[in-house]
């Protein structure tokens, strides 16, 4: 890129007639068609709409099947959801022990996001109505109103208290737009909270920290506290100690791991409770990638500008930018559309590979776990001392591939970062794996050299609905490689008629 960056100035620069600021490489805010006032606390995006019908069209678009993405990103097309435990069978593994090992899909569009929820399996929403928070505008609304019991009741009672026309409707216009100057607004205290805490003032952002930071809202990752009884009592994002453009997986796991009250489950193969991440698209893009070292947000590539008749709008229809032919890139890359997304599945294809490494190992070493576990329950006698070291680095290992397993690029928004962490998961679960094998020797059990991982057991029959794995959705590492390290016979995969 370097090489080429003159000639993508001049581009830019000649052929859009300066539209865009270097600086931010962000293009001029277009202005709203017309202005009609919108009432305070209206939430109806149809009352929007009529002030905004170009932008409300491009949002009800979010309803519409998406065509897929990326081969990682397959939007949904109308045919039932991708299952994220089928495209990664080690995660069934990992995840076993509550919802997220039960069922666990692919995002689709905005227009979904509540009605997903009411469709998963229950196992997924134990957790209570603090599962609403970045699902419905009411989410700040019913906080206030019910206190402490917004995070513990059970989430149907609090989903009951949203206005009934509005219970199966997702992210709107109010989420992100001040009503009178239809500047972009945080609604959610947990990022007002969170932003305060790496030293930014909520109060002073810029428009374009605002196009990336009206996403973080939700496309963050966080931690739900419990009490002792395991009920919710908070919901906040682990960022503590973190600074802006450096919220590291590193401070992530410090956090998690310095309050008890943060490990929000239990997972079965090893019994150890553990924190959870959750799509930490802001987290991840953030730290030192390309894109937002050069001033490009989130809704650069996903909320590109589009002509409608004679206007010129944001696209609120978000998604992938490969379901949307490259557009997005091209306000400010020169190449093709084949070119640049050649350049996201080089990126991704590599991630993935990665990815299926450190996942492997780290179901190892779970699986090693057991053994040992099972071993002291026998009445052998396992070294405490190594048992513990190796599992302080399991928790390492387990936090990094949760972490890059739950971003939703596939490493597009950093690959050097998604690289490093899935390589460090690796190191981290081999150590572990290595020190349980010589603990498990010295306490006379015998391990396999190729650990049976039993995949079928936790892929097979889940939840209420019964889901099973799914061969043709699975993400084998596209380099071959996962392949020669496990031997087909050890994964324990379920047999699938032909
Ligand atoms: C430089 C462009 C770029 C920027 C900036 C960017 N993304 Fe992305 N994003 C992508 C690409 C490319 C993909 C992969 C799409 C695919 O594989 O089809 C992606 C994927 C995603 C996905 C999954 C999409 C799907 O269809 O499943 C989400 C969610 C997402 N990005 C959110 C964000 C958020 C939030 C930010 C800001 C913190 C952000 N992105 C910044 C380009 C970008
Ligand atoms: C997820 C956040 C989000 C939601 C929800 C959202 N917008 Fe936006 N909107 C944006 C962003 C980001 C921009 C670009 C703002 C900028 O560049 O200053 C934008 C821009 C706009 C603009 C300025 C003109 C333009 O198109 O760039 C209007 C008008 C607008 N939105 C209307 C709406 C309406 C009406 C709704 C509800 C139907 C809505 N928005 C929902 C994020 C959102
Ligand atoms: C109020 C919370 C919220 C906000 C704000 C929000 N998102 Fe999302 N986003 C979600 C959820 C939840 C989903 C998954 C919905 C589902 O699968 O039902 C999602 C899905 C997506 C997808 C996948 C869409 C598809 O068709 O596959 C992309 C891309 C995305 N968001 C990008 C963004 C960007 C960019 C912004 C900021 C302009 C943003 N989101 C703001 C919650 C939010
Ligand atoms: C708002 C402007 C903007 C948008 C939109 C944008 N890019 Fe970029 N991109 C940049 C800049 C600036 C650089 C850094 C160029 C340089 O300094 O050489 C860059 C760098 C890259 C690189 C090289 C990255 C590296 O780490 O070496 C790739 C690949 C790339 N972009 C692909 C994409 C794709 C694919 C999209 C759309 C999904 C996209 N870009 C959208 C501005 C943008």
């Amino acid at each position: 890129m370097k090489t080429k960056a003159p000639l993508f100035i001049i581009w830019a620069t000649v052929l859009l007639g300066g539209v865009f600021l270097w600086g931010g490489c962000s293009p001029q805010k277009s202005e709203p068609v017309k202005t009609v006032a919108i009432p305070d606390g209206e939430y109806d995006p149809a009352v929007w709409g009529q002030a905004y019908p170009l932008e409300y069209d491009s949002w009800l678009k979010s309803k519409e099947p998406n065509p897929p993405g990326s081969k990682y990103r397959k939007g949904w097309t109308g045919n039932g959801k991708f299952d994220k435990l089928s495209e990664y069978p080690y995660l069934a593994l990992l995840f076993n022990g509550w919802g997220f090992g039960v069922e666990y899909n692919e995002i689709r569009g905005h227009h979904y996001m509540l009605i997903d929820q009411l469709e998963i399996d229950p196992s997924r929403l134990k957790a209570g109505g603090v599962c609403l928070t970045c699902k419905t505008p009411f989410a700040p609304k019913l906080k206030e109103e019910l206190g402490p019991n917004y995070f513990k009741d059970p989430y149907l009672d609090v989903h009951a208290k949203i206005p009934v026309q509005f219970q199966r409707l997702g992210v709107m216009c109010i989420d992100c737009h001040d009503n009178k100057s239809m500047d972009l607004k945080l609604s959610r205290w947990t990022l007002q909270k969170a932003l305060t805490e790496i030293g930014k003032d909520p109060k002073t952002l810029t428009r374009q920290e605002k196009r990336s930071l009206a996403c973080a809202q939700c496309h963050v990752t966080y931690v739900i506290r419990k009490d002792k009884d395991m009920k919710s009592t908070d919901v906040f994002f682990p960022w503590q100690g973190s600074k802006e453009g450096d919220i590291s997986i590193e401070n992530i796991i410090k956090v998690i791991k310095s309050d008890p009250a943060y490990l929000e489950w239990k997972q079965t193969v090893t019994g150890f409770k553990l924190g959870f991440s959750r799509h930490p698209e802001y987290e991840v893009y953030s730290r030192n990638s390309t894109h937002w070292q050069a001033g490009v947000a989130c809704a650069d590539c996903h909320m590109q500008y589009m002509r409608v008749g004679v206007n010129k709008i944001s696209n609120h229809n978000v998604g992938s930018p490969l379901a949307q032919g490259m557009v997005a890139c091209q306000q400010c890359h020169a190449e093709t559309a084949d070119w640049l997304k050649a350049r996201v599945l080089a990126i991704q294809d590599r991630t993935t590979s990665l990815l299926n490494r450190a996942g492997y190992s780290v179901a190892v070493a779970a699986k090693l776990f057991e053994i040992a576990n099972q071993a002291q329950a026998n009445g052998k006698s396992v070294n405490q001392d190594l048992y513990n070291q190796a599992k302080d680095l399991y928790a390492e290992a387990f936090y990094r591939i949760n972490f890059i397993g739950a971003e939703n690029s596939a490493g597009f928004h950093n690959p050097t970062e998604a690289a490093r962490i899935c390589g460090d998961a690796v190191a981290f679960a081999e150590t572990s794996a290595a020190l349980l094998r010589q603990a498990l020797a010295q306490a006379g059990v015998e391990v396999p050299v190729n650990v049976n991982l039993e995949l079928a057991k936790y892929l097979q029959k889940r939840g209420v609905k019964g889901l099973n794995f799914k061969p043709e959705e699975e993400f084998m590492d596209p380099y071959h490689i996962q392949e020669l390290l496990t031997p087909d016979a050890s994964l324990g995969l379920p047999v699938v008629a032909p």
